[in-house]
């Protein structure tokens, strides 16, 4: 079974090890390269110990600052197809950007990677936000956002009708007008879960219709249990279906808390790059007023150390326990990143999930 789809098991998963930096806005020498020996190192060694997915970001430009953070991201459909084919069990997401692939081209780039590693495969749909990326590819963002989530979805009803339909058709809708369409192979049904994030009432609403899961930030585990009952309801209120929620943190884990906090000091206070969390920050609109100085700080902190996910520091007992907090506010499963992703992933796998597993809300590799 899809490792993602696997019951009565908090799903764990390895977000944007594609991009430079991860998801730590850092200057430290050490930091995440996100080359393709890095990123192979971390899929064998997540593929074995158990981890559940590996998700990339959709990227085309970087942040700036001294680092230029995420300047450097390895394109996902082809990083999917590569660590697809040298792993056996792990659930492999491309992440793809509505407006910058054309949906036949990318539901054909899916049904390749179910061919490579049938069952295994899996997409996350995401509609954009950034306008310097659309500058970057000379697409409008001022037409496209009137009815971005509207394109979004037209966009992947012609990517399921490739996936579903049999023949030649064609399609006449307001934005595709395609004609003689034909889209061999096709994947299995139901063998690509489908991952939306979004925050906007649209974007939940185009998750509801369309998504297995949603992924969705939350400024803490427990501030997510309002958000989970949400999503949930508006799913299945709307259109009668169940989604899966996941979100987000990332991680420092140490044998002691001590050393877990000099290590986030280190690389996100006194290395942090500011100038590319400031840029980030701004594009994000999150330096709109409405923040007080206390939540910007709190925020731009968190922006360094973790693109604005939550921090889960400290001994092995403190991050299980952190983790389990997010399954107990109902979430299906989160996403982890780390400054270095498979390094500390050895020690996470060695310390953390036997602790996740001996407390019932994972179960081991060997059962799956
Ligand atoms: C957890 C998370 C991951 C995201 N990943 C990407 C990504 O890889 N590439 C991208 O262009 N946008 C990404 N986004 C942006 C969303 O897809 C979306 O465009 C943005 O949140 C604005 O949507 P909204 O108007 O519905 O809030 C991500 C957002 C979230 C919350």
């Amino acid at each position: 079974m899809h490792p993602i789809k696997r019951p009565d098991h908090f799903k764990l998963g390895l977000f944007s090890s594609n991009c430079s930096g991860g998801l730590a806005v850092t200057k430290i020498d050490e930091r995440w390269g996100a080359t393709w020996p890095e990123n192979l190192r971390m899929a064998k060694l997540a593929d074995q110990v158990g981890i559940d997915f590996l998700l990339p970001i959709a990227r085309w430009i970087g942040y700036k600052g001294d680092t230029n953070f995420h300047g450097h991201v390895l394109e996902p459909i082809p990083w999917a197809a590569g660590l697809l084919a040298a792993t056996e069990r792990i659930s492999v997401f491309a992440t793809i950007h509505t407006a910058f692939n054309h949906p036949l081209v990318t539901a054909k780039q899916m049904a390749t990677l179910d061919a490579i590693a049938p069952g295994r495969a899996g997409i996350n749909v995401v509609a954009g936000w950034n306008k310097p990326e659309y500058e970057a590819m000379g697409v409008d963002m001022a037409d496209a956002h009137d009815d971005r989530y509207g394109f979004a979805q037209e966009w992947f009803d012609v990517v399921k009708q490739a996936w579903e339909r049999e023949g030649i058709y064609d399609v006449n809708g307001k934005y595709f007008t395609l004609q003689h369409v034909e889209a061999e192979p096709r994947p299995a049904p139901g063998n690509i879960p489908v991952l939306n994030a979004g925050s906007s009432t649209q974007g939940r609403d185009w998750a509801a219709r369309n998504s297995d899961f949603v992924f969705t930030i939350t400024p803490s585990a427990e501030a997510g249990a309002d958000i989970v009952t949400g999503v949930k309801a508006n799913a299945r209120d709307a259109y009668s279906r169940d989604v899966g929620v996941l979100t987000l943190g990332h991680v420092v884990c140490r044998p002691t808390r001590a050393e877990a906090e000099d290590f986030m000091q280190y690389y996100a206070v006194d290395n942090a790059d500011w100038g590319a969390v400031d840029y980030l920050m701004q594009l994000q609109g999150m330096h709109a007023q409405s923040f007080t100085p206390e939540m910007l700080a709190t925020l731009r902190g968190r922006f360094a150390s973790g693109h604005g996910s939550v921090p889960i520091v400290g001994t092995p007992d403190e991050v299980a326990a952190e983790i389990a907090k997010f399954h107990a506010a109902g979430f299906d499963g989160m996403t982890l990143a780390f400054v270095d992703y498979a390094g500390e992933l050895e020690y996470f796998a060695q310390e953390v999930l036997p602790r996740l597993e001996a407390m019932g809300i994972r179960q081991p590799v060997a059962s799956a």
